[in-house]
């Protein structure tokens, strides 16, 4: 808990409250035509209330500091906390312009920013919850357009939610293996295409474990001869497509190839400084929104202009969302050489060096060069099973001491590729990952790495 009188600041926390009671107040006046109406509610009891909460909320890591490095995690930025809480002042509800009129047009606003990124003009797509429900709709649109085809294909390394997303759909779902980079095996799909007819491929761009790419240069050079759909799973990479030309050749082709693909999903809720939920779809072809037609004879009658219900699978959305989006997209814009690509930047930069400093020592191994912010490593020992228990206890330690990782269950056979005298008396192994998805985890790569030292000299080494 914070007890030093200065707490109150030094977040800066306090100043944006202070931004938010001046445009709270601006906005008041600009509703001041309506006839007052002193809404029933007592101020003393909801202080009380929200003191109560803020005890509550105490029991959580410190998600905004660069000691946090578990999961894939970002603070939100103060424009977009602020915007958002601006907004849920009124409400917004985005499935209809009737309920949710400019926040509809900020969400529109936003799909096009977003579509732009990868070279999209005409793009069709809303704000989600997350990257589940983009994901969803993509698959689902897919089945719509060939339910002679429906099968979907993605990694094994790709999110657990599509082989669900599948089930639900009534699909097939067909794994296809990695290849030592964590990436989609082609020649293993190519197998699998030749025997089976797929409808959609999923490409990931940028996997949960690891940070790996999928070919999709080469997902996109098959895709007319076995003619599927494909789908980017950008949920968490796509944002890197701003720097694509400072990461390797490899990373910048495959992110350049998104703009082939027929439909992706990105999360502003992972990359894009966003509270949950905010995450979006986009389809490269508008026409597919004629997927989502139906009657609702209670819910559009203000506009003729499309309301973002009838292109989504949701009803009720937060106009919030789109409001907390666009705000921080003004203030941030999506320039390659803007603040917000360098910040993006200095995420990659935190993994490379903390991935140095363990290099450069003895007692610890990197499984992998990171390709954008997520670094997998382990510490060492003889055995599988010792391993991950020295792993998990080093997690442990370091987690008494403020510093909050991951932890990462790979196969064995693959932690050998990097340590191949490891002895793999169990199947799978137990190790340490960390998400530096912060700009501010660059300053902290070098001290990161003194709390993971100081965590395993504590830890007794197990056999
Ligand atoms: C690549 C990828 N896809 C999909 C998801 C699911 O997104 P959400 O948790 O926003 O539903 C994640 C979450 O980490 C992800 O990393």
């Amino acid at each position: 808990m914070l007890s030093d009188p200065d707490a109150k600041e030094r977040w800066r926390w306090a100043e944006e409250g202070r931004i938010l009671e001046e445009a709270l107040a601006q906005l008041a006046q600009l509703f001041g035509g309506e006839p007052t109406c002193e809404p029933d509610w007592d101020a003393g009891r909801v202080r009380s209330v929200l003191s109560q909460l803020a005890l509550k909320l105490a029991d959580n890591y410190p998600y905004f500091h660069p000691l946090y490095a578990g999961q894939m995690l970002k603070p939100p930025h103060p424009v977009a906390r602020l915007a958002w809480a601006l907004a849920l002042t009124l409400n917004p509800n985005n499935h209809a312009r009737d309920g949710g009129r400019a926040t509809s047009q900020l969400e529109q606003e936003c799909i096009t920013r977003l579509g732009r990124l990868f070279g999209w003009e005409s793009v069709l797509g809303h704000l989600t919850g997350g990257g589940t429900v983009a994901n969803l709709e993509a698959l689902w649109v897919g089945r719509e357009l060939h339910p002679d085809c429906p099968a979907i294909a993605a990694s094994t390394d790709a999110h657990y939610t599509h082989a669900r997303m599948a089930r639900l759909l009534g699909v097939p779902f067909i794994l296809v293996p990695v290849g030592a980079d964590g990436a989609m095996n082609l020649d293993a799909l190519d197998r699998i295409l030749d025997q089976t007819p797929v409808g959609t491929v999923v490409a990931t761009v940028g996997t949960t474990g690891w940070g790996a790419i999928d070919p999709v240069d080469g997902l996109v050079a098959r895709k007319d001869r076995y003619r599927y759909r494909l789908h980017a799973d950008a949920a968490y990479g796509g944002y890197f497509n701003l720097i694509r030309e400072r990461l390797s050749k490899a990373a910048r082709l495959r992110l350049e190839a998104v703009s082939a693909c027929d439909s992706l999903a990105i999360d502003p809720h992972k990359h894009g400084l966003q509270p949950y939920g905010c995450g979006a779809i986009l389809f490269q072809d508008p026409t597919v929104g004629s997927v989502y037609q139906h009657e609702s004879p209670y819910t559009y009658f203000t506009s003729s202009e499309r309301h973002l219900g009838e292109i989504s699978l949701e009803c009720s959305r937060p106009g919030a969302a789109a409001a907390a989006l666009w705000a921080t997209l003004e203030l941030l814009p999506l320039a390659p050489d803007g603040l917000f690509a360098d910040h993006l930047w200095k995420s990659c930069c935190a993994a490379r060096t903390l991935a140095g400093c363990l290099q450069a020592h003895p007692a610890w191994v990197i499984l992998g060069e990171p390709e954008l912010d997520i670094l997998v490593f382990s510490t060492r020992s003889p055995r599988a099973s010792a391993l991950s228990r020295l792993n998990r206890a080093i997690f442990d330690r370091a987690a008494s001491d403020g510093l909050h990782l991951a932890l990462l269950t790979i196969p064995v056979g693959k932690a050998r590729s990097t340590l191949p005298d490891l002895n793999p008396d169990v199947g799978e192994v137990t190790v340490l990952r960390a998400c530096l998805m912060k700009p501010e985890h660059l300053e902290w790569g070098v001290r990161i790495f003194d709390y993971l030292e100081k965590a395993r000299l504590a830890t007794p080494v197990l056999e």
